[in-house]
């Protein structure tokens, strides 16, 4: 499948930079990449990766000012557009139809044709346009992920609790990583699923079992999605 991913000057750059590695290593996905300007900055700034490191994993890399390329055009069929992490500026040109970048445009494209468009906003307090931009987002389609971080899986690192939300992402453009650790709970209160430190989640703490019990954390058997 076709997936195009975008990385703006938000804040949380590494999602950008996970979701980039994800997909290039998954033969199912052609990787099309579009960075912003600021996103260049800021994933300098937060991570030390350059952008090129992240163009060099994709299928094909496209300049942010290239409005005419096929990404520009509904006739060039892809599947799904991540904008990881989309930042207020981003979000709020696609809200309105302002398609005056690639990234921009590539976004209304998705919209206009009814395709897969999901934004991971970044941004904390949210004002109220911000909110409102979020509604008619949503409104038009697009799925609005913000990498607001779970704790059910019990994250060891940041970068389990960077993962958590990327898996999800990919979930929604339908291309599940295998290696995801899901919350599953058989009828017993069994808890499933793979851990991200190797160890087999049944092996865990389970509910009631003392300080590391997750008692608050019990759902209903096949509700996974929190
Ligand atoms: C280090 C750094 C962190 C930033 N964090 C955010 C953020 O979390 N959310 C946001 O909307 N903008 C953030 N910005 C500001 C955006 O980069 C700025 O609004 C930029 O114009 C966005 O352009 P773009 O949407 O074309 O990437 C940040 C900028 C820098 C340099």
């Amino acid at each position: 499948m076709k997936v195009v991913l975008a990385i703006t000057g938000a804040s949380g750059s590494i999602y950008g930079v996970r979701l980039a590695r994800q997909l290039a290593n998954d033969p199912r996905v052609e990787l099309h990449l579009v960075l912003s300007r600021a996103g260049e900055r800021t994933l300098f700034e937060e991570t030390g990766i350059r952008a090129q490191e992240l163009r060099d994993l994709a299928s094909f890399s496209y300049p942010f000012e290239d409005i005419g390329c096929r990404l520009a055009s509904g006739s060039y069929q892809t599947d799904a557009m991540v904008v990881a992490p989309c930042s207020i500026q981003t979000m709020s040109a696609i809200a309105h139809g302002i398609s005056s970048n690639l990234i921009t445009r590539a976004a209304d494209v998705m919209l206009k044709e009814r395709r897969k468009l999901v934004l991971m906003v970044r941004e904390s307090p949210f004002h109220l346009g911000h909110l409102r931009s979020m509604v008619a987002l949503s409104e038009m389609g697009a799925i609005i992920a913000p990498p607001v971080p779970g704790f059910y899986h019990k994250p060891e690192t940041v970068l389990d609790l960077v993962d958590h939300s990327i898996h999800r992402v990919l979930d929604l453009i339908g291309c599940p990583d295998a290696n995801a650790r899901r919350w599953d709970v058989e009828g017993g209160g069994r808890r499933m699923g793979r851990s991200i430190s190797g160890t087999d989640e049944s092996s865990r703490s389970q509910p009631g079992e003392g300080a590391a019990g997750n008692d608050d954390l019990h759902l209903g058997a096949g509700d996974d999605d929190q």
